[in-house]
């Protein structure tokens, strides 16, 4: 049987919710990734360091006693958070970036930023302490296409941030454009970006396959197959600048299949599989040690973990669903049988 050992890899933007619902997600997760960047879109969103610590408690008390698994905090920039914010931030050991949520660009964005040059004082509070700012890159303004708002905000926005704000470290999250691609190519190595599986499967087509798919449906919203290509190749190439993010984002079935359903593709269920079974198509396994195990935590300036994964080539069925507190869980593929099984981690002592 054909297997693939490799170090052991982590999840750069991941959302576990909170309470109940943590005790499906945190050990999928925990299973295949030794850390993950968990996102702080909860409602109320996570603001202060405070609250971030108390949420890292609460995730690992959801890990399974057999794994070792590293929540790294962040913080949800709002146009109220203060410098002390960012500077009790950067002393934490524990709280690793801000997010920049757009208001109204995605779930629970509402507290988002609306005005950006209202946070700018802050950003260079963040610039001075070396403290990543990771963005979600959509423009909101209704009028904008939604299939143009990725390149919007980096036309628009993106662009003035880094003229602004030279050294400061940024994550482009979910990067789904070639516009993406291609920026974040040529910027400054100080700016990255993750890669989801889902953009890397799919273009928009999968959404309307033979119905509508609601379990498809994420922010930023897949886009066409040139555009999924340019994904492919960014993941598999040369550059360091590409890593692995699932945004994995679970919702209750009834929301996700209602008449105004959320955003948000459930994939922690399966992650690395997935990723796994990409890459070898694109004849590119050799490289996926790179994106989900080397760049992630260079860029962070973390050690890279010393444990690794295994996975071998056993086809294996997704189920059809997960419980998910009272509720029910549908994952990505549900259903659907995937090329490689991950068999677990070498539980080497937890990164620091
Ligand atoms: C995310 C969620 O549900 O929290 N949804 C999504 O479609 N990706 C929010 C986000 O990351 O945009
Ligand atoms: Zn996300």
């Amino acid at each position: 049987m054909q297997s693939l050992t490799f170090t052991c890899p982590d999840d750069w933007h991941l959302h576990v919710r909170d309470d109940r619902a943590l005790n499906t997600v945190v050990p999928h997760s925990a299973r295949q990734f030794a850390r993950a960047i968990i996102m702080p879109n909860l409602k109320p969103p996570i603001t202060t360091a405070a609250m971030a610590l108390a949420y890292r408690r609460r995730i690992l008390e959801a890990v399974p006693e057999e794994n070792h698994f590293e929540p790294l905090m962040t913080l949800y920039l709002t146009e109220s958070t203060t410098h002390d914010d960012v500077r009790a931030a950067a002393e934490s050991p524990y709280i690793h970036a801000f997010k920049l949520y757009p208001a109204g660009a995605t779930t629970h964005s509402d507290a988002g930023v609306k005005r950006l040059d209202r946070i700018f004082p802050i950003l260079e509070t963040m610039q001075r302490l070396d403290l990543p700012l990771l963005v979600h890159g959509e423009k909101t303004d209704p009028e904008i296409d939604l299939f143009d708002r990725e390149k919007a905000f980096i036309d628009d926005e993106l662009t003035s941030i880094i003229k602004r704000f030279p050294a400061l470290r940024i994550v482009f999250e979910h990067a789904t454009t070639r516009d993406a691609v291609q920026f974040v190519t040529e910027a400054a190595p100080n700016i990255a970006a993750t890669i989801t599986p889902q953009h890397l499967l799919y273009n928009r087509n999968a959404l309307f396959e033979d119905g509508i798919r609601p379990h498809r449906y994420c922010l930023p919203i897949l886009k066409r197959e040139t555009y999924r290509k340019a994904l492919i190749a960014a993941a598999t190439g040369e550059s360091r600048k590409f890593f692995l993010g699932t945004d994995s984002a679970p919702h209750p079935q009834q929301l996700k299949e209602s008449s105004c359903g959320c955003a948000g593709c459930y994939t922690a269920h399966a992650a690395l599989e997935l990723y796994a079974e990409l890459f070898e198509k694109a004849g590119a396994l050799d490289k996926l040690e790179g994106f989900a195990s080397f760049y992630g935590p260079d860029f962070y300036r973390l050690p890279r973990n010393s444990g690794t994964i295994t996975l071998e080539k056993r086809p294996w069925q997704v189920p059809a669903h997960y419980p998910f507190a009272d509720q029910t869980l549908i994952p990505l593929k549900a259903g659907e049988c995937l090329a490689w099984k991950c068999i677990g981690k070498s539980e080497a002592p937890p990164a620091s």
